[in-house]
């Protein structure tokens, strides 16, 4: 079943930075770009590693392993090793609270 759960709050998340939170089980990462909130996994899809210890610049999050970049709204990967996207969730915001759409 579908539903929203919370992951964070909207004002730990400034403008052009990204947070790492663990929502039912899944680690995913939340990104402010635009003044929009974005959540996609937080685990890369080449070595699963964490790419809440990547950096963000232009919208984009880089593994710390390999360098494989992703686009934080999309998931979409933008270059190798990695080849698969990440997922990417639905967003909403009550209030000062982030929630994510987990399946
Ligand atoms: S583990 Fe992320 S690019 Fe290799």
């Amino acid at each position: 079943m579908t539903a929203y759960y919370e992951a964070a709050k909207d004002s730990d998340i400034q403008e052009g930075t990204m947070k790492a939170a663990d929502v039912k089980g899944l680690h995913v990462l939340l990104s402010r770009i635009g003044g929009e909130v974005y959540a996609v996994s937080g685990t890369c899809t080449h070595e699963e590693t964490d790419l809440g210890l990547g950096f963000m610049l232009e919208g984009h999050v880089s593994c710390p392993l390999h360098l494989s970049q992703f686009d934080l709204k999309t998931g979409a990967v933008l270059n190798p090793p990695a080849t698969e996207p990440l997922k990417s969730f639905n967003v909403k915001i009550e209030g000062d609270t982030v929630f994510i759409e987990v399946s």
